[in-house]
């Protein structure tokens, strides 16, 4: 395998492989850039540039302008994501929870939030049914702990909400045919029938609400941009069901703290889960890949490289929001004024900060869990 082989960038919702190209994406994908005047129109309702808008984390759409032009007619859209149990969350998945949080208070919106523990059982051939949805009630804690409220937020658990599922899941795979879900998702002869129905699944939500309250109002999808597959079938049958197309704002990956690639769980050791010690949390960001040089005097003397630094990108998603600390720090980096450890430091405190409060209120999640669980 070359270089470049190992360097090929693959996005689905099940891999996400070498350097993410994200304007790559916009064009193959077929989305849209979030523009600073669709930027500065979320502003107005959010109360200012939201951090993952400032940096960028959030950086593509389909049709948040839409939406937004519906909105201000007297249409509101309620908001939909969501979250396959594969494991413990990591601070990665948190990215767009918080911004759905965020969005939820300003346009005071429903959320309904599926857990696909039939997804994460079909598409690993090791999995245990029984800990796949095991997983989605523990990993609902970590959504709770964000602060959202049981009277607008509704939790659906795949296997066990099936029955409030299954007609429209039905309705939705008759229309899409297998050629269209294989050219999307890259099904092969040897992928599990249970895998390809799956999709029709997942768009429910997107639907769910006119079951549920007669209104039909749009879906806004908060998620990283690998599930973006899902919502272009599910547009593309939307309208002949008598829906809107659910719309989507993409965010970036948050890094893992190795070279390259996204945080996954299936690579721990570069993963900060929610559940880590403070003691894990130092050891892993210890050994975090910086842009820093071989040795100190080196580093001194010619600086180091933030841009390539992952300690760097976690201060610019998500630890650091003052902008002028954070262009110091680049600043400082780049000419040598601080070491690695410094950051490294720095970034563990806070993250520990971080953690040892959510920590705390995922506990507290325990006893209010069924609030959230839809009702029918
Ligand atoms: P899952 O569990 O893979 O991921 C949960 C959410 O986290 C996003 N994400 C990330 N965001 C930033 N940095 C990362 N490193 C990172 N890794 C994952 C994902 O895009 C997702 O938004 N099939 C879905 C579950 C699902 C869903 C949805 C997700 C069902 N309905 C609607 C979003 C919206 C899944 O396995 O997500």
């Amino acid at each position: 395998m070359t270089d470049e082989d190992k360097n090929e960038m693959i996005v689905t919702p099940w891999e996400v492989k070498g350097k993410v190209d994200y304007a790559r994406l916009i064009r193959e994908f077929g989305t849209q850039p979030l523009t600073q005047e669709l930027r500065q129109r979320l502003a107005k309702y959010m109360g200012g540039v939201h951090i993952q808008l400032r940096r960028e984390l959030f950086f593509s759409h389909r049709d948040l302008d839409t939406v937004l032009d519906l909105y201000e007619k007297g249409i509101k859209f309620v908001l939909y994501t969501g979250r396959g149990p594969s494991g413990p969350v990591h601070i990665g998945h948190l990215v767009p929870w918080i911004f759905t949080k965020h969005l939820q208070e300003a346009f005071d919106t429903r959320l309904y939030f599926q857990m696909t523990d039939d997804e994460k059982f079909v598409v690993d051939d090791e999995a245990v049914l029984s800990e796949t949805t095991g997983l989605a009630y523990e990993n609902a804690l970590d959504l709770i702990a964000l602060g959202f409220e049981p009277k607008n937020t509704f939790i659906i658990y795949d296997v066990e909400d099936i029955d409030l599922l299954y007609d429209i899941a039905l309705e939705v795979a008759k229309r899409i045919t297998y050629s269209t879900a294989r050219s999307t998702f890259g099904f092969q002869d040897s992928t599990n029938l249970g895998w390809i129905f799956y999709p029709a699944v997942q768009a429910v939500p997107c639907f769910i609400h006119k079951k549920l309250t007669g209104e039909n109002v749009p879906a806004l999808i908060p998620a990283a941009i690998d599930q973006d597959p899902y919502w272009r079938i599910t547009r593309d049958i939307a309208a002949k069901m008598g829906y809107y197309k659910p719309a989507q704002i993409h965010n970036r990956f948050v890094p893992g703290l190795g070279v390259g690639g996204k945080m996954s769980a299936s690579e721990p050791e570069t993963a900060i889960f929610t559940t880590d010690s403070s003691e894990l949390v130092k050891k892993k960001i210890w050994k975090a890949f910086t842009g820093g040089k071989g040795t100190i005097a080196e580093q001194k003397k010619l600086g180091a490289d933030p841009d390539v630094c992952t300690v760097f990108q976690y201060f610019l998603y998500l630890f650091e929001e003052d902008d002028k600390k954070l262009e110091e720090r680049n600043r400082r980096c780049k000419a040598g004024e601080v070491m690695c450890g410094d950051c490294k430091k720095e970034l563990a405190e806070k993250v520990n900060k971080f953690l040892g409060e959510h920590q705390k209120k995922r506990l507290k999640a325990k006893d209010r869990i069924d609030e959230f669980h839809i009702k029918r």
